[in-house]
C-alpha cells in the first residue's frame, strides 16, 4: 500500500539504501526536507516501510513551468524490481497534478538510468560525478 510519509518514517530506509547503512537515520535528511511544500511517498509493508520517495519545489534551469525535483528514491534491496519504486512515483505524479505541477526533475544515478528511462524520464545533462556517490545525469519527465 502507498501512503504519504512523514520525514521520520522515511529516513531510516534512506539511510540504509542510499548511505549503505553508513550514516545514522537522523543524519540523512536533505535540505527542504520539512520545507512547507516538501511532500513523501513511500510503500508500507507488514514489515515496515519498504519505498520511499522525496518530492520538492525546485525549478531546473534550462525547463519552463513550475518543477518539482524528485530526490531520496529508493527501494528496500529484498523488494528492488517488484514494482515499488514505480508505485512510489505513481503517488508523487498523482499529488504533482493536483498542484498543478508542470515537470518533475531527479539527478539520476547511473545505476538508476534504465529505471527512469522506463518511467518516462529523459535525460538534461552530460554524466558528472557527485563526490562519495557516484557518476549521475539529470533526467527528468512532463507531468501534463
Ligand atoms: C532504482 C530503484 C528506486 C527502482 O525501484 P524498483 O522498485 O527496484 O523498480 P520497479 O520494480 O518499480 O521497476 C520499474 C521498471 O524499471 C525496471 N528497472 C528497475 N530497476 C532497474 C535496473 N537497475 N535496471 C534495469 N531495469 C530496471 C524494472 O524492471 C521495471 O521494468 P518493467 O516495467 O519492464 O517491469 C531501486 O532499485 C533502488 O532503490 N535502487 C538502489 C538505490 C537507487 O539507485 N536509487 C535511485 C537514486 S537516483
Amino acid at each position: 500500500m502507498t501512503r504519504l510519509l512523514s520525514i521520520e518514517e522515511v529516513l531510516p530506509l534512506r539511510a540504509l539504501v542510499l548511505r549503505d547503512g553508513k550514516l545514522k537515520p537522523e543524519e540523512c535528511y536533505n535540505e527542504g526536507d520539512d520545507h512547507p511544500e516538501t511532500f513523501h511517498t513511500g510503500y508500507l509493508h507488514p514489515q515496515g516501510v519498504i519505498g520511499i520517495a522525496t518530492f520538492m519545489i525546485e525549478d531546473y534551469p534550462s525547463i519552463s513551468g513550475v518543477g518539482f525535483r524528485l530526490r531520496g528514491m529508493a527501494v528496500h534491496p529484498e523488494f528492488q524490481g517488484t514494482g515499488i519504486g514505480r508505485a512510489v512515483l505513481q503517488l508523487g505524479y498523482q499529488e504533482l497534478l493536483t498542484r498543478n505541477i508542470d515537470y518533475l526533475w531527479c539527478n539520476a544515478r547511473k545505476i538508476a538510468f534504465p529505471f527512469y528511462e522506463k518511467e518516462g524520464f529523459t535525460y538534461l545533462s552530460e554524466e558528472f560525478d557527485i563526490p562519495g556517490i557516484g557518476p549521475h545525469k539529470a533526467m527528468y519527465r512532463n507531468l501534463k
